[in-house]
């Protein structure tokens, strides 16, 4: 049975996770593999509207397993609290479990993110102030905290103490005295005998929760269980072919949902790339085609387009092509969710950026994030569309809105088989992928 991976084709907050939400219904095993609390997913349905940042996205269906993989940071305070909002909401949570071998994003990780934002001044990255970065850095400095190792007291003690000393010879030789204030211990240290109590704690919470995974992935491979893999993010913020700097610290291409989830690369054979019929990022860095003017508050407002983690006005711009092509490109997208389309609906011309021109000249695809800084989008003029109140098929889409979905299709080479026309669960149209199109596999 393939593994469908869902992954965001722009700069995150695309919709994946209505779209985990609506091919969960058919999953048995849906994986959350990277990132931590910076990802904030939405689902509406008739319960109300969820806002997930650690529990998969399939969790609204009893029936799937929802597995924390090991690729994923884990803010054990966060995911306790989440699950306990999803079970005061009639949300069954005990589906859930978390691979032994995800990392802790610690209270020092978040307060060294705080700080780093803060010692950049006005050049901040504008990150989540969720601890993501620390929390990788420790991981690949091979100082991490596992979820595994709040079972295993003795090694949690030594593993905790070594993290903490080292943080507090960061903080000691940093030279800003203390001065950002971000809740650390007194004089900004980090007490380890708090943190082994605050262990203690995630360790009676969460312990039944706590799984090794490889088993569990590798019977639902081989029994032909249907397994969906839930991205955070976009390609555009991916730490290797991103806006670096200003991307996250982890894989987003389905590559990391291999190493994330664990499984084998090869077995993910359905890659679902999401993207809005525009363009929006929260954060720092190039986006080529944001727009300045009152189109963009327009954009804002009818879509909410506001940051799920940090409720952040997201910076919002036309649909850009060449980002769209290049993620899947990279993430080999077999077909396309374009989701809302609705949000446009009553503007009299929409604009798709085709091209990126660096004084004067075009350039051939995307290129590096210091360039794209400086580059001017090349944009194709399309007349607008007006959705009809009810929308329940394609065919109800007007035809200004299929000749827009028909130019990103050439556009990016690959089949919307999704169109998103509304927040709720519903608001979604399935198309027939036209025969033959395989996408970029
Ligand atoms: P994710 O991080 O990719 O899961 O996306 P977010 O949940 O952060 O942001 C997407 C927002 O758009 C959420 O508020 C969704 O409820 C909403 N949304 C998703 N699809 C549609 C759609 O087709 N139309 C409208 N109007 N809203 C949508
Ligand atoms: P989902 O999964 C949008 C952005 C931050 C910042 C950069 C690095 O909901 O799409 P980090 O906290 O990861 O160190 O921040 O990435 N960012 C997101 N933007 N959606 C997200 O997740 C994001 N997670 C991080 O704004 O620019
Ligand atoms: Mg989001």
């Amino acid at each position: 049975m393939p593994v469908a991976a869902v992954v965001g084709g722009h700069w995150g907050d695309e919709g994946k996770g209505k779209i985990v939400d609506a091919l969960a219904a058919e999953a048995d095993l849906v994986i959350r593999y990277n990132g931590g609390t910076n990802a904030g997913h939405t689902i509406v349905n008739d319960y109300g509207i969820f806002r997930l940042h650690l529990v998969p996205s399939g969790v609204l269906y009893p029936s799937a397993v929802c597995l924390i993989g090991p690729g994923v940071v884990v803010n054990p305070d966060a995911l306790i609290e989440e699950l306990a909002m999803l079970e005061a909401r009639g949300i069954s949570t005990r589906n859930v479990v978390v691979s032994n071998r995800a990392h802790i994003v610690m209270p020092h990780h978040q307060m060294l993110d705080v700080r780093e934002e803060a010692l950049r001044g006005s050049g901040s990255h504008g990150t989540t102030k969720q601890g993501i970065w620390p929390a990788y850095a420790d991981k690949t400095a091979r100082v991490g905290v596992r979820v595994g190792d709040l079972l295993h007291p003795a090694y949690l003690d030594e593993a905790v103490r070594y993290q903490v000393a080292r943080t507090n010879r960061v903080l000691a030789g940093s030279g800003d005295g203390g001065a950002v204030e971000v809740g650390a211990g007194d004089g900004g240290a980090v007490d380890a005998d708090d943190l082994l109590e605050r262990c203690a704690r995630w360790r009676e919470a969460l312990a039944p929760r706590i799984v090794d995974s490889h088993g569990m992935v590798q019977r639902a491979l081989r029994s032909g269980a249907r397994i969906l893999v839930e991205g955070h993010l976009g390609v555009m913020r991916d730490l290797d072919w991103g806006i670096y700097p200003y991307v996250t610290s982890s894989t987003c291409l389905p590559g990391g949902a291999a190493a994330g989830a664990g499984i084998p690369a090869a077995s993910i054979t359905r890659v679902v790339g999401v993207v809005k019929a525009y363009t929006t990022a929260v954060g720092a860095g190039p986006m080529p085609t944001e727009i300045h003017d009152a189109t963009a508050d327009f954009i804002r407002e009818a879509g909410q387009e506001f940051g799920t983690t940090t409720g952040r006005p997201r910076r919002c711009g036309w649909f850009d092509a060449v980002a769209a092509r290049f993620a899947a490109e990279l993430a080999g997208f077999t077909e396309l969710a374009v989701m809302k389309l609705d949000v446009l609906s009553g503007m009299d011309r929409v604009k798709i950026c085709t091209g990126y021109r660096l004084r004067g000249i075009l350039l051939d695809g995307m290129p590096d994030s210091v360039t794209l800084q400086e580059v001017e989008p090349v944009y194709e003029t399309l007349p607008g569309w007006r959705l009809p109140e009810r929308i329940e098929a394609p065919r109800d889409l007007p035809v200004e809105a299929r000749l827009f979905l028909d130019r990103l299709v050439a556009l990016v080479e690959v089949p919307v088989t999704m169109v998103g026309v509304g927040r709720e669960r519903e608001a979604l149209l399935r198309l027939e992928a036209p025969a033959g199109s395989e996408g970029r596999r």
